[in-house]
């Protein structure tokens, strides 16, 4: 059905993509010739969680389902969405599976024209970084005890109240600890745990390990991390929804002194 959606043709349906508007006609044009058509029938797995990127999907018709642990449906992607952009952009496993729900046309992007594209277009690569934070937070809290079992949609709703930030290689995370942030999550990068008593002994932390403050004394990051921060307001909305109080109880997040 896609067949003739080839070159300077998908160039044109491009333009049409949402996240792409800001690319000039020749950037679409160019992406437009380095996509591949895949087609995709109900239960056929597209990503598996934990093995290495090398693409990622835009969803033209259909729609697909992200879970985490083999279980937990965190998203459902429709045409207009697109998804795999994660291990790409953090250069980590994939952190979710991707399962076509119904019959799906997807349009597929090697890793390293995506790559080419991100240099050469600050646009696609805000759009790519702004998806990845808010999806970040919901792969987080579907991983917790308490979040896991919530309906997707008040999963959505706690994963709005993450901010994302970026830390520089070589510091303690103490001395740069984001004032008022309860709660820092890890996304990407090297950073780890040594113990005053045991300085050889490192530990190295990873991408879901969430630390507070206190914690922070020991830690030293060892290349740029992007991390997840929830603020003491952000935690204290949280806990004003009863059924998000219990969540964070039963997932460990340390809870605000009232
Ligand atoms: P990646 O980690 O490369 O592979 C799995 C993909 O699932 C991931 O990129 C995202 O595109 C997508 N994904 C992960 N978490 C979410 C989420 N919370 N909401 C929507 N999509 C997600």
């Amino acid at each position: 059905m896609f067949g003739w959606l080839t070159g300077k043709r998908s160039g044109e349906f491009l333009r049409t993509v949402s996240f792409l508007k800001e690319l000039s006609p020749q950037q679409l044009d160019q992406l437009g010739r380095r996509l591949s058509t895949v087609r995709a029938k109900p239960g056929d797995i597209i990503i598996r969680e934990g093995e290495a990127g090398d693409a990622m999907y835009y969803v033209t018709e259909g729609e697909v389902a992200v879970s985490v642990q083999e279980s937990t449906v965190i998203a459902r992607l429709k045409a207009g969405d697109f998804f795999g952009e994660m291990a790409l952009v953090l250069d980590e496993p994939r952190n979710a599976t991707v399962t076509a729900a119904t019959s799906c046309v997807l349009f597929k992007l090697k890793k390293a024209d995506v790559v080419y594209m991100a240099s050469t277009s600050p646009a696609l690569r805000t759009a790519l970084q702004h998806a990845y934070v808010e999806r970040a937070a919901g792969a987080y809290l579907a991983r917790l005890p308490g979040f896991a079992e919530l309906a997707p949609e008040l999963r959505a709703e706690a994963a709005a109240a993450f901010r994302p930030v970026r830390l520089p290689a070589g510091v303690s995370l103490e001395e740069i600890w984001p004032p008022g942030t309860e709660l820092l999550v890890v996304v990407s990068g090297k950073l780890f745990l040594t113990r005053p008593a045991s300085p050889r002994e490192r530990v190295e932390l990873h991408p879901g390990n969430s630390l507070t403050h206190q914690r922070a004394a020991l830690i030293r990051t060892e290349s740029l991390v992007e991390a997840l921060t929830l603020s003491a307001k952000g935690l204290q909305a949280l806990e004003g929804r009863e059924e998000l109080r219990q969540a964070l109880r039963k997932g460990n997040v340390p809870q605000t002194s009232n």
